[in-house]
């Protein structure tokens, strides 16, 4: 029988040092990738948001964050490593963020969805709104689904 892999840990963020290590991930995937500029990637919903990060064996491997957006939350900045992708860590990471908006009585999120991932987001319940729309050079479509 093959060893089993060490268990992916999705914790909310509560203090600097996992903040900090959210945007170091987030640097690695939005501005070293997918080459965001810095001065997007980093904006002031920081601050009044609340962050997931994803680990194993203590090592990050994915975050996202959501804000209070009207009735909704706004989910973003989901960020997988890229040797992590397709193993189930977003989806992971978004029922974090789901689960934590639906205690705090929402019944909405949205997101603004890069086209490339909106597949990944549809197979996570979302459904796409509207027509696309550029956002940081990169072309995104609104979608939203219930909690
Ligand atoms: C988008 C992202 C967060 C998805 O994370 P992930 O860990 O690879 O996603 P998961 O493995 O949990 O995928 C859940 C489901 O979506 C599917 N999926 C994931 N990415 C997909 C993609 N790009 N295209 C089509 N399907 C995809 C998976 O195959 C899986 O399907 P299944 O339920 O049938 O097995 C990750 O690809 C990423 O960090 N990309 C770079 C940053 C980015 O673009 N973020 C999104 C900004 S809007």
């Amino acid at each position: 029988m093959a060893a089993s892999s060490p268990p992916v840990v999705v914790a909310e963020v509560r203090d600097r040092a996992a903040m900090a290590r959210c945007w170091e991930l987030r640097r690695k995937v939005f501005i070293e990738e997918q080459g965001v500029p810095e001065e997007i990637e980093l904006d002031e919903d920081d601050a009044r948001a609340r962050h997931v990060l994803a680990t194993v064996d203590g090592h990050a491997i994915g975050c996202g964050r959501m804000v209070p957006h009207g009735d909704a939350v706004k989910i973003g900045r989901m960020a997988v490593l890229a040797d992590w992708r397709r193993r189930g860590v977003g989806r992971l990471i978004l029922e974090a963020l789901q689960e934590a908006a639906r205690a705090e009585g929402f019944r909405k999120a949205i997101l603004h969805a890069q086209l490339h991932a909106e597949e990944f987001y549809r197979k996570c319940g979302y459904e796409p709104l509207g027509e696309p729309f550029e956002e940081a050079g990169i072309a995104h479509r609104l979608m939203e689904r219930r909690l």
